[in-house]
């Protein structure tokens, strides 16, 4: 029996995610805070890009339009995100998606010139590690960007933890950007992507307890963490 906070139960509930439809609705949220990062990474088209807790692949295919000589691999740690990214990606030739944890990325040293991971490593079971593995697998010169908006600097997504079925790491930039030069980055920097999307009016779902604060917390924006190998 894998236990409360295995990795097996985290790729459970993802499951559960994916099942729901939750992975293709993410990009909504995730876009407005993910395309100013998009532009920062100065992609080349021979560029090969790794998308870690790549959910149900609306990124990674979007990386693959502007890498068109060079390779997208999405992985995450549910199978049931893979098998719908795959599903929604088969007219891609330069994508593909792999099961797996960050942790051990199942993939060869030395091979991506970038990897980006949207809302994703507070999850990681082990986040320090997970960044090591992200190190191993760029090559010399390669860029790391982590983008996420639950962080302890933020004071508006504190709540989060409590409503979410999996243990969560609230972490400040700081910490953040220690994992990455524990790992080996260089040019270790962080930065708040705010959320310019439209808010509405009245808000009515469970993360935010009113529309104020849903203003707020986009108003302070995502974190952004990065690093060079
Ligand atoms: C909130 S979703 C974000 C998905 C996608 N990046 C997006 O923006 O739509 C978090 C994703 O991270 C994946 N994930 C969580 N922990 C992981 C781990 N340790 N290794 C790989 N993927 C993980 C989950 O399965 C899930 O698909």
């Amino acid at each position: 029996m894998p236990s409360p906070d295995s990795g097996s139960s985290l790729g459970e509930e993802f499951n559960r995610w994916a099942e729901a439809g939750r992975g293709e609705g993410m990009e909504q949220d995730h876009l407005p805070i993910a395309l100013p990062v998009l532009e920062k990474m100065r992609l080349a088209p021979t560029d090969n890009i790794l998308d870690v807790g790549c959910g149900a692949g609306w990124l990674s295919r979007r990386l693959a339009k502007s890498v068109p000589e060079g390779r997208v691999v999405g992985m995450d740690i549910s199978d049931e995100m893979i098998r719908h990214a795959r599903r929604a990606s088969v007219d891609f030739d330069n994508l593909m998606f792999v099961a797996g944890e960050v942790a051990q990325i199942p993939w060869q040293p030395n091979f991506f010139s970038h990897a980006i991971s949207v809302e994703s490593s507070y999850y990681w079971p082990d986040p320090a590690a997970g960044i090591k593995d992200i190190f191993r697998v760029l090559g010399d010169g390669g860029s790391a960007w982590i983008l996420i908006n639950y962080y302890r600097d933020n004071p508006h997504c504190h709540q989060w933890g409590s409503l979410l079925a999996v243990p969560t790491h609230l972490v400040s930039a700081e910490e953040w950007a220690e994992h990455f030069r524990s790992a080996g980055f260089t040019n270790v920097a962080h930065e708040r992507i705010v959320d310019r999307s439209p808010s509405p009016e009245v808000y009515t779902g469970r993360w935010f307890r009113d529309a104020e604060q849903l203003a707020a917390f986009k108003s302070e924006g995502a974190l952004l963490v990065y690093g060079i190998k």
